[in-house]
């Protein structure tokens, strides 16, 4: 397994990610991957993955990317402890993994079949507050390119989200970058990936030189969102 992103072996770049983690005294409850999960595109890089991911020792709770392969990526992705496009409960909480994978296109759309799967799972469920986590974002990100490959229904995706009433935050991949803004009361949040990251608002397909990192995000009992980025210098 040494599929490459310019340069950077992305296993050996998650590993240096999870050692960080290991190494500190923050301990996590779960684990949210936002998707994009593999570069060898193989069913083998998907164990791989999960092989890394079991030194956490924690649930983890994955989405597809657009460079992901679900009919590869959901059997592995599912076998506990990791789910798929899942809910969970936790204490005044409810996560929810939401699909925006959409064959033959770097862009994503979250179709009218997982937005009801959404509000029936969020109507069902007693919990106060809401975490959706989806690879695509929905929101732009001032960067010419990168916001042609987005969440095509992004605002129809927010709007929805809002009418649900308990959606506190709101947590995307894809954009190998830092963002953290509040919509109408919805935090929302991109991570940097734990491999190479891309320069904010370039007009074209442009590599920043930050290192890998995580985040540490915190679901408080009263709703508020708490946490912090993390960055893994080598
Ligand atoms: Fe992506």
């Amino acid at each position: 397994m040494h599929g490459e992103v310019r340069g950077t072996v992305t296993a050996d770049s998650l590993q240096t990610v999870l050692d960080h983690y290991s190494a500190g005294d923050w301990r996590a409850h779960r684990a949210l991957v936002t998707g994009d999960v593999i570069q060898d595109d193989t069913a083998e890089a998907y164990e791989r993955f999960r092989e890394l991911l079991l030194q956490l020792k924690l649930r983890v709770h994955c989405v597809p990317g657009n460079h992901d392969f679900p009919d590869l990526m959901r059997p592995v992705c599912s076998r506990p402890p990791f789910s798929y496009c899942a809910r969970e409960e936790i204490g005044n909480w409810l996560l929810i993994g939401i699909d925006s994978y959409v064959k033959g296109t770097a862009g994503g759309s979250v179709s009218a079949a997982e937005l009801d799967r959404l509000s029936a799972i969020v109507a069902d469920s007693p919990a106060k507050h809401v975490m959706v986590f989806v690879h695509h974002p929905p929101v732009p990100m001032g960067s010419v390119w990168l916001d042609s490959v987005g969440l095509d229904n992004g605002k129809e995706f927010l709007e929805h989200l809002h009418t649900l009433e308990r959606v506190r935050v709101l947590a995307f991949g894809h954009v190998h970058q830092d963002y953290d803004e509040i919509h109408d009361g919805i935090r929302i949040l991109a991570t940097p990936s734990t491999c190479r990251q891309f320069k904010p608002g370039s007009t074209r397909f442009a590599v920043d030189d930050k290192p890998p990192a995580y985040r540490r995000i915190e679901l408080n009992a009263d709703g508020s969102v708490g946490g912090e980025l993390i960055w893994v210098e080598p």
